[in-house]
């Protein structure tokens, strides 16, 4: 007998799932770039790492934010183009597990593209406000999407991009209440309309097509009133240049992951769960805030911070089935913000925090996440509907955690659910009431992740394979309600005709 049961609601939409929710975030970090998607002796003589870039270009990866980060707001980009490329600190961070906190500048603006076209992603440039000034900001624009005859223009054609880019969406900083300035939102407010005059300027007056600009938003939501309060007083008034708000959501077990217990497993999933909370806090204030623009909320950084992953390592952690897991739990939080949500970055693609990759000299390989963002993509693009989930709760001392959830989107011909078993100990059956599905229903496609392995599995060069998805039975009554077994911790995916 079903003990969760989960609705979903055909007749009501959510809104459209931009492919975007989907994305990723790249910084000049330990072995992100450097070891994890570059090196300068690579296969292909170009510096890119061929099994990194080839299982990148297999995900559908919709777009990747660089070069940071913390990093973004000590970064000048004049220094990673050309053949000048001076080598600078690194203010933040080391590059690599035992190497000192220096910049090569080996990987610019230009390497930065190219991988964009490589692995299909659009690319989501984060320019300097915090050491930086409007000038270098407005001049990155005009170097990387001007197709007229300034310097700057034959500056990028010299240097070998001959067509103008594309570069749609701007980041005018990064965590400026941080590391970004450390800025009150009303200095930030100021900041930030001082850079976007100039760089807005740029997208009318000499760009055919608008640029998307991003602000940064906190995780205290109280900051983020006051900074839409004082970014609105302008001469614009109304229509003030902002197109996307953002926060950053980490979260992660308080012990090592390789000594940790099932309690954890719970507080961690229950910290990944506060997104909902925070996805519709910020829309609030967005709404609240008197702009005739559509302002969508970005989570620009979000993903597991485990106690292993300190500066001196590079941020490096064990990657895990819980850790994607917990990608589940987050993608279906997204999609039920659909209407308010128009791009997600999880940290970082390769080697840092919960990277989808993990490279060990020529060894490269998937993690758990990386399958959970396959199993996910088929919502990309489709419609989201409201799904509701009755299911048990487990009651933590950090907060309840329903044991199943999941999301539905409508595509063409199908409608795609997926499921996650938030229960570590223990089995669910849960059953699916398509509600406003035409006809008998077929399931096409099914499959789950995670069955018989241990949430705390550590996946490395050698098991890695044995963590793909399996095919899942999924029964369908006579009356249209679909019924799967969902083992611990596990996630699903599920097509339905
Ligand atoms: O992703 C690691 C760091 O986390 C980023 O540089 C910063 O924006 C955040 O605090």
């Amino acid at each position: 007998m079903a003990d969760a049961d989960v609705t979903v609601h055909g007749e009501s939409p959510v809104d459209r799932i931009e492919p975007a929710l989907h994305g990723h975030f790249a910084e000049h970090l330990g072995r992100c770039i450097y070891d994890g998607v570059y090196h300068d002796e690579s296969a292909d003589g170009e510096g890119y790492r061929e099994d990194v870039v080839s299982a990148l270009a297999d995900l559908e990866m919709p777009v990747l934010r660089w070069p940071g980060g913390c990093f973004a707001d000590d970064y000048h980009w004049e220094d990673g183009v050309g053949d000048d490329r001076p080598r600078r600190r690194n203010l933040f961070w080391a590059q690599g597990r035992e190497e000192v906190p220096e910049e090569p500048n080996t990987f610019g603006t230009h390497e930065f593209l190219d991988l964009c076209e490589r692995v299909g992603a659009e690319p989501y440039l984060a320019a300097n406000v915090g050491s930086g000034d409007p000038q270098e900001a407005t001049d990155w624009v005009e170097y990387c999407n001007y197709g007229g005859d300034t310097e700057l223009a034959d500056r990028r054609r010299a240097n070998g991009r001959e067509e103008p880019s594309e570069v749609q969406y701007w980041g005018l900083g990064n965590e400026n209440w941080g590391c970004g300035g450390r800025m009150s939102p009303e200095s930030y407010a100021r900041e930030y309309r001082r850079f976007a005059t100039y760089v807005g300027t740029t997208s009318s007056h000499l760009l055919d097509h608008d640029l998307e600009l991003i602000a940064c938003g906190f995780s205290d939501h109280e900051w983020n009133r006051r900074f839409m309060e004082e970014v609105s007083k302008s001469a614009w008034g109304a229509s003030f240049p902002l197109d996307h708000l953002t926060l950053h959501h980490y979260y992660g077990r308080t012990m090592s992951v390789v000594e940790d217990g099932p309690e954890s497993y719970d507080q961690m999933l229950v910290e990944a769960l506060e997104m909902d909370d925070h996805v519709s806090r910020i829309a609030a204030t967005i709404d609240a805030t008197a702009t005739t623009r559509d302002i969508g909320v970005i989570i620009d950084e979000w993903g597991t911070w485990h106690t292993e992953a300190v500066p001196e390592g590079g941020l490096e952690q064990p990657g895990t089935p819980l850790d994607g897991l917990s990608a589940g739990v987050v993608l279906d939080i997204f999609n039920h913000h659909a209407d308010v949500m128009t791009m997600g970055n999880i940290a970082q693609t390769v080697n840092v925090l919960q990277c989808l990759l993990e490279t060990d000299g020529d060894d490269a390989w998937v993690r758990p996440t990386y399958r959970v963002f396959d199993l996910y993509a088929p919502h990309q693009g489709n419609d989201a509907v409201q799904t509701s989930v009755d299911a048990p709760v487990r009651e933590t001392e950090h907060g309840d955690l329903p044991l199943v959830g999941g999301s539905a989107s409508l595509g063409a011909d199908e409608t795609y659910l997926t499921l996650t078993n938030r229960d570590t100990r223990g089995s669910h059956t849960v059953e699916v009431d398509l509600v406003g599905h035409e006809g008998s229903p077929t399931v096409t496609d099914a499959a789950v992740l995670f069955a018989d392995h241990d949430p705390d599995a550590v996946v490395d060069a050698d098991n890695a394979a044995d963590f793909a998805a399996d095919d899942l039975d999924v029964g369908v009554d006579t009356d249209g309600t679909l019924s799967v077994d969902l083992e611990p911790g596990t996630v699903a995916g599920i097509t339905v005709e």
